[in-house]
């Protein structure tokens, strides 16, 4: 069943024209530039997403701004996997009240994530009623439309949708970086972490027919692209639910195939059904960068058990070092969650064992956050603030140590380096990506930004290197 939806995508772009019309108009009573920003909280995901606003904006007409400051339209593309998520963007919108104060005329919406949960999206509502346009991860291809509604003068525009099974292709987009890009290849997640809202607000798994992944990224090779980042909750169950859809690792495959596409990255693998067809292809595909991220959340198995994560201690530690084994110079990197409802000490010290055995070359440690909707919000066996603390800063402290210690081992050695940055710290400098994601700082100048290059990591910083050019 082909699930990708053509008239709406041509319906959107009709809009993008009348939005057009209506900012060349505006401009014109005005006499100066119609001007957007889009402030981005959350994942890659969303990152991605917001290159698609953003292309939607300018397509219409507007200039964009980094900054929101003197922004006419404000967007927030928001996140809520964890409930700082949601106390950020409070904070933003408080800001963003007080410019409207100044200017009447300026307009702000609020998409993504947080608006679809209910609570979230009362809150906003509510609390925050100068908002103009709320939606929501469903109806994010219908941005051009609600975009000519508010410039036609309409205001409180609320539209969210409780799920949907279409994939909107070919909207406008502005990339963040020329020379690499993320890829959906599939959006929503049906794995119901029992502490995670990802599967509420992002709905059920749905993935991209492959023949349109590798179109898009071959036209995105056209434009200058050398990296693609592929994503997606679950990339190992990509193509299930699509009869006859290939597997991710011949995905992979196809996109290594692809002529002057040179890295190949991903995100995110499951460790309950990574596959050694994956491990093969990884190993046997130059272009596939060494870097896999392999979300632990806890090393405790039966936490793991009550989180849903269907495998235990010992598997993800076989996993890991399996991966290790055949893929020499892989980095692994992780999440880890602390705090989750009942955990004890003995909990936390198998997590200890799993950071210790695998030797995690980066880890984000987050704490637990109550989720409504979730079955783990509903459970009374909260861990006390001050125990989550204490696990906090055990597992923080054994991480970064993995870290350093993961991080020396290639110091001395030479690798490709893909030049993202000028340096803004160091003048005369330039960042470059390894392929095991670590970043390297050297000599160069901004003609080098999009080019491969071989640099010696001459010394290790804890997270990053001072190199020099080979
Ligand atoms: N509380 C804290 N961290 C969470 N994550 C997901 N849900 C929660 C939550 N309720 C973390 C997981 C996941 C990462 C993207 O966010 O570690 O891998
Ligand atoms: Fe959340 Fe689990 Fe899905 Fe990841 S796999 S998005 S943690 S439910």
């Amino acid at each position: 069943m082909k699930n990708t939806d053509v008239r709406e995508t041509i319906a959107q772009r009709e809009y993008v024209n009348k939005s057009r019309e209506l900012v060349l108009k505006k401009e014109d009573e005005s006499g100066k530039r119609l001007t957007a920003s889009v402030v981005t909280f959350g994942c890659q995901m969303n990152a991605r997403d917001s290159e698609k606003l953003a292309g939607i904006l300018v397509s219409s007409g507007f200039e964009l701004l980094e900054d929101t400051e003197d922004a006419d339209f404000v967007l927030y593309n928001t996140c809520t996997v964890r409930d700082n998520a949601n106390q950020k963007l409070y904070g933003h919108l408080g800001e963003a009240l007080a410019r409207k104060k100044k200017n009447p005329d300026m307009m702000v919406a609020v998409c993504g994530c947080l608006p679809q949960e209910p609570t979230a999206l009362e809150k906003i509502k509510k609390s925050y009623s100068f908002v103009d346009l709320i939606f929501g991860t469903h109806n994010l291809y219908a941005f051009p439309e609600y975009l000519s509604r508010l410039l036609s003068g309409e205001r409180h525009i609320c539209e969210i949708f409780d799920h949907t099974d279409n994939i909107v292709e070919d909207l406008p987009v502005i990339r963040k970086y020329p020379f690499k890009s993320g890829v959906n290849i599939m959006f929503g997640c049906n794995n119901f972490c029992t502490y995670c809202i990802v599967p509420y607000v992002r709905g059920r798994e749905r993935s991209r027919e492959s023949a349109d992944i590798i179109e898009e990224i071959k036209n995105l090779q056209k434009t200058g692209v050398k990296e693609v980042m592929l994503l997606g909750q679950n990339v190992n169950s990509y193509g299930n639910g699509i009869d006859g859809e290939i597997s991710f690792p011949e995905l992979l495959k196809r996109v290594c195939d692809i002529d002057g596409i040179e890295r190949v990255r991903f995100m995110t693998s499951h460790p309950k059904d990574l596959s050694d067809d994956l491990i093969a292809v990884i190993k046997n595909e130059p272009k596939i960068c060494r870097h896999l991220h392999l979300p632990l959340q806890s090393g405790s198995s039966r936490i793991l058990k009550e989180m849903n994560r269907h495998y235990t201690k010992e598997q993800f530690i076989d996993l890991a070092l399996k991966i290790r084994n055949e893929i020499e110079d892989i980095a692994i990197t992780t999440d880890i969650m602390v705090g989750f409802p009942s955990e004890t000490e003995s909990d936390i010290e198998d997590t200890l064992d799993v950071i210790r055995d695998v030797e995690f070359d980066n880890a984000f440690t987050f704490i637990y956050s109550k989720r409504m909707g979730t079955p783990a919000a509903k459970r009374e066996d909260q861990v006390s603030e001050e125990n989550v603390k204490m696990y906090f800063d055990k597992v923080l402290s054994l991480v970064q140590e993995s870290a350093k210690k993961r991080a020396l081992i290639w110091q001395g050695k030479t690798f490709d380096a893909l030049v993202e940055e000028v340096n803004q710290s160091t003048e005369g400098f330039v960042t470059g990506r390894l392929s095991n994601n670590m970043l390297v700082h050297f000599k160069g100048d901004e003609s080098l930004i999009g080019n491969i290059v071989p640099v010696k990591l001459d010394e290790c910083r804890g997270f990053y290197y001072i190199g020099s050019r080979v």
